[in-house]
């Protein structure tokens, strides 16, 4: 089983997109049993597409499922820790956690808190570790386990990368997008520093690897005469200069729009954007598979 969580510090680069487009392909060319935990609190997204009749109940908060956040709230409570959660099976053969408003409550603010250093750590790495409890405890083993996310740079987030074997970082291949790379990366490095100390000190037994970055995927591309226009081909350069790129791009078209209205994945949309638009999904699929093995 492989974690991969899409994750970037800007909203709007297309990383809902990215995953569901992902999650379907594998699940449908590649044969993986996928499931997709939906951690975007305020657009629930791929619940949304996966689900179109529960977008409603989402909004208003009255989803009866049991999420990732009753899983935390545990933890502020001070109860006992049950990682079950309800997963839904979806019509594109893709199982799904749905999202939860309340997600945007997270923080490690709310754990009870002593004068004593060592529970406290204990409790911030307990906070740390509730996605990754929930995914080592599902009823069944996935081949793929992917993580839609909220932009920003939270304790939601910190838990993600903690649960996540891989991470990718959707952009738009413009200059204000892709500065956010960085902030993702060095966001990585600081959960996988933190671990370390933590196993050194506090926690021997800790068994953990550390998250690997596995690139920027570009999104919504702009091209001019079929290869990127010169402003993106400088983006793609400048990011790989700073870490690793995915060669595979999308381009910015009205197949995915078309695609997003109907609440279908782009391999099922006609027309000539959308045919290039697949096969610019399914040659990133098959890159996912080489950089997230
Ligand atoms: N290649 C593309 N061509 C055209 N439109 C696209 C493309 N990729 C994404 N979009 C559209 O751009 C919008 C933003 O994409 P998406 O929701 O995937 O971004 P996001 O990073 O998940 O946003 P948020 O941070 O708000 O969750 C959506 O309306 C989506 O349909
Ligand atoms: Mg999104």
């Amino acid at each position: 089983m492989r974690v991969v969580g899409f994750i970037s510090e800007k909203g709007g680069v297309g990383k809902t997109t990215a995953c569901y487009h992902v999650a379907v392909a594998l699940h449908r060319y590649h044969q993986k049993s996928v499931l997709v935990i939906d951690a975007d609190y305020q657009r629930g997204g791929i619940t949304g597409r996966l689900f179109p009749d529960l977008i409603e109940q989402f909004r208003r908060g009255t989803l009866p499922d049991k999420t990732l956040f009753s899983k935390f709230q545990h933890l502020y409570s001070a109860s006992n820790f049950d990682p079950s959660v309800n997963i839904r099976h979806s019509s594109v053969g893709v199982d799904a956690i749905v999202a939860d408003t309340r997600l945007s409550n997270v923080t490690t603010n709310k754990l009870p808190s002593t004068n004593n250093i060592f529970e406290n750590n204990i409790s911030l790495i307990n906070h740390l570790k509730v996605i990754k409890e929930v995914i080592v405890n599902l009823p069944k083993k996935y081949d793929y386990v992917l993580i839609d996310s909220h932009p920003e740079i939270s304790d939601v987030l910190r838990s993600i990368i903690y649960a996540s074997d891989y991470c990718v970082s959707p952009v738009k291949l413009d200059l204000q997008s892709s500065v956010g790379v960085p902030t993702i990366v060095s966001e990585i490095g600081t959960v996988n520093k933190d671990v370390a100390l933590m196993k050194a000190t506090i926690d021997n037994n800790l068994i953990y690897n550390p998250t690997i970055f596995s690139g920027a995927m570009g999104m919504m591309a702009r091209e001019y005469r079929g290869t990127p226009k010169q402003t993106e081909a400088d983006e793609m350069r400048r990011l790989r200069s700073t870490g690793v790129v995915f060669s595979a791009y999308v381009t910015e078209g009205d197949g995915i729009r078309k695609a997003a209205q109907e609440r279908l994945p782009v391999y099922d949309i006609s027309g000539t954007n959308a045919e290039k638009q697949s096969r610019q999904f399914l040659q990133l699929t098959s890159e996912f598979l080489t950089k997230c093995p």
